[in-house]
C-alpha cells in the first residue's frame, strides 16, 4: 500500500514541475485544517477588496447552481438554500455533492494513496498530473494551477491566497458538474472527484487519461485518422447544441482544450462552457465576431440570440480543425462532399444537424466502398493471389500519409482498391493484406517493391503483380 510518505517522495522528485500539488500536500501533512471560507468574519469588518472577492465568489456559485438542477421544480425548491455563502449552505452543498457521486466512482479515499508519475499539462486555470491509484489504475488528475494566470491575477487583485484558491476552484467545480451532466463519447470521462478540503486542500477531478492534441502530428496522419477527429468534433457539437442543459457554447475553443484518447478527440476543458443562448434586445446584440469574419444571429421574440452558440462552435470547428485536417489528401470520390462541408461551414450556411448528416454520409460512402463502383475492377486479374502466405526480406518504399513510417501502408476497402493503388505506384510490384483493420473497419494493405522469399502466414494474403513479377526479386 502506498503511504503519504511514498507520495511525498514521488512528488519531490517532480517538485519543480508540479509545485501546485506539493502545496496541496504540504497543507495536508501539517494538518492545516483552516476554517471554511464561508465562515468568514461578519460583513461590517470587510475591506472593499474582500467585499469584492466575496461578491465574485457568490457570482461564481450562482453560475454553477443551475447545472445541479434537472427540472424547473427542483430549481424552485433549491433556490432558498443557495441564497447565501454561509456554513449552513456549505453543509447542504456537500450533501448534494455526495448524492451526485455514485458508489463506483473514484473518491477522496482512493486519492490519498495515489502516486504522481508524470505531468500531463497545465493551462491558465488548471494543472493535470498522471497518477497511479492504489488499485493500479492510471488516471489524469486535475487540480487548480496555483502558478496559473487565473490564480496570479486573483492574488494581485485581492492578496488573499485562501479566498483565491476558493475562487479559482469554482472553475474546476463547474467543470466537474458539467462533466457529470454532459456525457458523450467525445467528452473526456469523469472517473471520480474529491472536494473534501479537509483532506487534500483542494478540488480534484479524476479523468480518463489522454494525450495533448498536436496539430502538426495530426497533419501527417492518414486522411482517415484526420477525418475521425473532425467527425468526433461534429458529433460533439451536435450533442452540445441539443444537450440536457440546452445549447452549450465553448467560449475558449482551441485544440489545446481537447485530448486524444485512442485516436478519438475528446473535450477536456469545460470551465469556459456556457449553457443557454445569450439574451438580446435587437439583432445587433447577436453579433459573432471572428478575426476574419463576422456573423449575426437573429434576436428571437423571446429576447435570445437564436442559434448563436451553435454558430460559434461550428465556425470555431471550421477555423481550428476542418481547414487544417479535412481537405488535404481527401480520397477523390469523397472530395465533392468534403468541399461542400468546407464551403458551408466556412460561411455558416448549414446547421450542425445538416453538417453531421453530411459527415455521416461521407463515413458511409467511405466504409461501404460505394465509390469503387465506377473503377476498373478487373485489374485484380493482373495479380497472382497467394493465400495464407506472407513475405520476408521486403524491399519497402515510402508513400505519402502511410500508416507506417518505414514503408507504404494504406487503408483500402478491398484487394481491388489495393490493386488500383499498386498500379498507380511505379515501384509497386506486390502488396499484402492482413486481418489488421482501421477504425472504420477498412483493411490495411502493405505495398512494396520486392521481397526475397515467401513464408507461411495464415492471416495474410499476398498479391503479386504479374507484369512486374519477373522484375521482382523472387
Ligand atoms: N485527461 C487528460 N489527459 C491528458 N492531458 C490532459 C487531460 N486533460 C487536460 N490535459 C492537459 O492539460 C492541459 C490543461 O488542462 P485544461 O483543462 O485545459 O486547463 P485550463 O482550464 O487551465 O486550460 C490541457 O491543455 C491538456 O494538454
Ligand atoms: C459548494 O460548497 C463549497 C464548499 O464546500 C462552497 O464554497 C460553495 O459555495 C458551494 N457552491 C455550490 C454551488 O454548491
Ligand atoms: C466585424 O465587426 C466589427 C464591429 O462591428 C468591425 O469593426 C469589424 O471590422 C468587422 N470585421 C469584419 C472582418 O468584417
Ligand atoms: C465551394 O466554393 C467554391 C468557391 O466559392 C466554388 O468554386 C465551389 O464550386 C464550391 N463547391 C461546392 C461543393 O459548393
Ligand atoms: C437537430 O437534431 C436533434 C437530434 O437529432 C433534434 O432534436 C433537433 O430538433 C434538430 N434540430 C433542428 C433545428 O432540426
Ligand atoms: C471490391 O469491392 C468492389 C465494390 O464493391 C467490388 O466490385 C469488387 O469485386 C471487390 N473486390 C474484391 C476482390 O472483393
Ligand atoms: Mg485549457
Amino acid at each position: 500500500m502506498s503511504s503519504p510518505r511514498n507520495l511525498c517522495f514521488t512528488v519531490s522528485s517532480l517538485a519543480l514541475m508540479i509545485i501546485s500539488l506539493t502545496v496541496i500536500l504540504k497543507k495536508w501533512h501539517c494538518g492545516l485544517r483552516e476554517k471554511d471560507f464561508g465562515d468568514a468574519a461578519p460583513s461590517m469588518d470587510l475591506t472593499p477588496g474582500r467585499k469584492r472577492l466575496l461578491q465574485q465568489l457568490r457570482e461564481r456559485q450562482q453560475e454553477i447552481v443551475p447545472f445541479y438542477i434537472t427540472s424547473q421544480q427542483e430549481l424552485s425548491e433549491m433556490k432558498p438554500k443557495f441564497s447565501s455563502v454561509d456554513g449552513e449552505h456549505t453543509k447542504r452543498n456537500k450533501t448534494l455533492w455526495n448524492a451526485k457521486t455514485s458508489g463506483s466512482d473514484i473518491g477522496c479515499n482512493d486519492l490519498s494513496g495515489m502516486t504522481v508519475v508524470d505531468f500531463l499539462g497545465a493551462g491558465y486555470t488548471k494543472t493535470v498530473l498522471k497518477v497511479i491509484l492504489p488499485q493500479g489504475v492510471s488516471v489524469a488528475l486535475k487540480s487548480v494551477n496555483d502558478q496559473g494566470t487565473d490564480m496570479r491575477s486573483c492574488l494581485e487583485d485581492f492578496k488573499d491566497p485562501r479566498g483565491c484558491q476558493e475562487l479559482v476552484s469554482f472553475k474546476l467545480r463547474k467543470e466537474i458538474v458539467l462533466l457529470q451532466r454532459l456525457q458523450h463519447p467525445n467528452i473526456v470521462k469523469l472517473r471520480g472527484q474529491c472536494q473534501d478540503s479537509a483532506l487534500a486542500g483542494g478540488v480534484m477531478a479524476v479523468l480518463e487519461q489522454g494525450t495533448p492534441v498536436q496539430m502538426i502530428q495530426l497533419l501527417q496522419r492518414p486522411w482517415e485518422e484526420r477525418f475521425r477527429v473532425c467527425l468526433g468534433l461534429v458529433r460533439l457539437l451536435h450533442y452540445l447544441s441539443n444537450s440536457p442543459l440546452g445549447s452549450v457554447a465553448l467560449l475558449d475553443f482551441q485544440p489545446r482544450q481537447f485530448v486524444m484518447v485512442s485516436g478519438e478527440l475528446k473535450l477536456t476543458d469545460l470551465d469556459d462552457a456556457n449553457a443557454g443562448e445569450p439574451a438580446c434586445q435587437a439583432h445587433s446584440d447577436c453579433l459573432l465576431r471572428f478575426p476574419l469574419r463576422n456573423f449575426t444571429a437573429l434576436c428571437s421574440p423571446h429576447g435570445i440570440c437564436e442559434g448563436l452558440n451553435e454558430m460559434r462552435n461550428l465556425y470555431n470547428a471550421y477555423r481550428y480543425f476542418f481547414i487544417y485536417l479535412l481537405p488535404h489528401q481527401t480520397p477523390a470520390a469523397l472530395k465533392p462532399l468534403v468541399d461542400q462541408i468546407m464551403n458551408a461551414t466556412g460561411e455558416l450556411k448549414q446547421s450542425i444537424n445538416k453538417t453531421l448528416e453530411v459527415f455521416e454520409d461521407i463515413l458511409h460512402v467511405y466504409k461501404s466502398g460505394m465509390y469503387l463502383r465506377n473503377m476498373p475492377i478487373s485489374i485484380i486479374k493482373d495479380y497472382a493471389v497467394l493465400k495464407g502466405i506472407g513475405t520476408a526480406g521486403n524491399m519497402e518504399y515510402k508513400c505519402w500519409l502511410s500508416y507506417s513510417h518505414q514503408g507504404c501502408v494504406l487503408s483500402v476497402y478491398n484487394a481491388t482498391e489495393a490493386a488500383l493503388i499498386c498500379n498507380s505506384h511505379p515501384q509497386c510490384t506486390s502488396f499484402s493484406v492482413s486481418g489488421q483493420k482501421t477504425w472504420t473497419g477498412r483493411l490495411l494493405a502493405s505495398f512494396r517493391s520486392g521481397f526475397s522469399h515467401l513464408v507461411p502466414d495464415v492471416s495474410s494474403t499476398v498479391y503479386v503483380r504479374r507484369s512486374k513479377a519477373s522484375a521482382a526479386v523472387l
